[in-house]
């Protein structure tokens, strides 16, 4: 085992998880438990107006919504964060239940930070600054995906600074995490691919980072095997719901695994790409993830056999080197099974962006639990250059 006489770490794991087929049909009972009768509800035009989830669920709220924020943009900027507050407290706001994939449960967790402390959402900013708890909220994924309904982090993106900055907090986790494979069975097959590498990056990256730990191992190996059944699965068949299910678990098991262990490098150099150039979220960890783990497969020593053995691939602990090369291949191969780009230069990011992209992860927030220091741009580069 990789752990030695000196492991110590603090496992956090808050939201109470509802998992079913129509668990979606809970809320208002859920909401109930929670006292909440005036929730402000967070989610984007495109499923309030073409799906028939915010129908569902306001039934299933039986009038505990007191108002609606339809207006979540991919990404959530500070602005788009404000506004929900101040629609919040225009109803009188006393929970929030946040319907969609990532960009919708960021908007929630920071739209409570606001409800509760007041001011705007980036006087928040940091890590550990809240001083006590915020009103509850009820997290529903409709990506499998981001695992941001476990997760004490919520990601802003500053367009001032042309950067995505953070909140985080124990306080951020939401109080109920609603698992329901029905809200993800009409996502497309590229977003399912997309967000699902999204996970697939969250666990990875919670294995190597320098605060990994025996709990999140335990979910990041779950999510990785998951993962590697169920992905292909779902993007062949999005009413698939036995698949739709086990991404959902995988996905929320993944955002447990690296709410407490972080991301490194791969995140770093996301969430600089996606700051500067929209582009989404999962397909560029997708893209990026077999170039960082043949950056990291001389620093990872066993964790890589591990890694190979959850993907199904033939691993030697004798060579934890081969074991993370060869997984770093079959993560390839699986990005092009399940259609999903495998070089940035796919997506229209021009190579001349490259240097500046470097820097700008070398001060994002999570490069620092990479498992090997990182102290030059160049070193950035060279990974991004290899996926270019
Ligand atoms: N807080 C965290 O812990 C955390 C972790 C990872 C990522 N993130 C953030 O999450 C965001 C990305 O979230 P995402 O990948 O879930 O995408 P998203 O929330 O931005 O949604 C992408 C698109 O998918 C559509 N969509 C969502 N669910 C659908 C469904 N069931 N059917 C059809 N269309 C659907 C949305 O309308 C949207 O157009 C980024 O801002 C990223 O920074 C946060
Ligand atoms: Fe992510």
């Amino acid at each position: 085992m990789d752990y030695g006489a000196d492991l110590g770490f603090t496992f956090v794991h808050t939201p109470k998880v509802i998992f079913g087929e129509n668990a979606l049909a809970e809320v208002g009972t859920l909401l109930s438990d929670l006292k909440a009768s005036r929730a402000l509800l967070v989610t984007d035009r495109f499923l309030a107006e073409k799906t028939e989830l915010v129908a569902r669920l306001r039934k299933a709220a039986a009038g505990r919504i007191a108002g609606e924020f339809l207006d979540v943009v991919p990404d959530p900027t500070a602005e788009s964060i404000d506004r929900a507050s101040e629609l919040a407290r225009r109803v009188g706001a006393d929970a929030v239940v946040s319907l969609g994939g990532g960009s919708a449960i960021d908007t929630g967790k920071g739209l409570a930070v606001v409800l509760t402390e007041g001011g705007r959402v980036l006087d928040h900013e940091g890590y550990h600054a809240l001083p006590k708890p915020l009103v509850p909220h009820l997290a529903i994924p409709t990506t499998a995906g981001t695992g941001s309904e476990m997760t004490m982090v919520t990601v802003i993106t500053d367009p001032a600074r042309g950067q995505k900055t953070f909140i985080g907090s124990y306080f951020l986790h939401p109080a109920v995490a609603v698992l329901d494979p029905t809200c993800t069975r009409d996502l497309p097959p590229l977003l399912t691919a997309a967000t699902g590498m999204d996970a697939m990056a969250h666990a990875v990256e919670a294995l190597f980072s320098t605060l990994r730990q025996p709990f999140s191992d335990a979910c990041a190996l779950a999510a990785i095997r998951t993962i590697m059944a169920f992905l292909p699965r779902s993007v062949r068949n999005g009413a698939d719901l036995l698949a739709r299910g086990q991404m959902l678990i995988a996905a929320a098991q993944a955002g447990s695994a690296f709410s407490n262990a972080m991301v490194s490098l791969n995140h770093a150099m996301v969430h600089s790409l996606g700051a500067r150039f929209h582009k989404h979220h999962g397909t560029l960890n997708a893209v990026l993830l077999p170039h960082t783990m043949r950056f990291f497969a001389p620093d990872v020593g066993e964790r890589f056999v591990w890694v190979a053995q959850a993907m199904g691939v033939a691993a030697s602990p004798a060579d934890p080197v081969a074991a993370g090369l060869a997984a770093a291949d079959r993560m390839d191969r699986l990005n092009a099974e399940i259609g999903l780009p495998r070089r940035l230069s796919e997506l229209g990011i021009p190579r001349e962006a490259l240097a500046e992209v470097a820097e700008m992860a070398l001060s994002d927030g999570s490069i620092i639990y990479s498992p090997r220091p990182i102290a030059e741009a160049a070193e950035v580069l060279s990974v991004l250059e290899r996926a270019y």
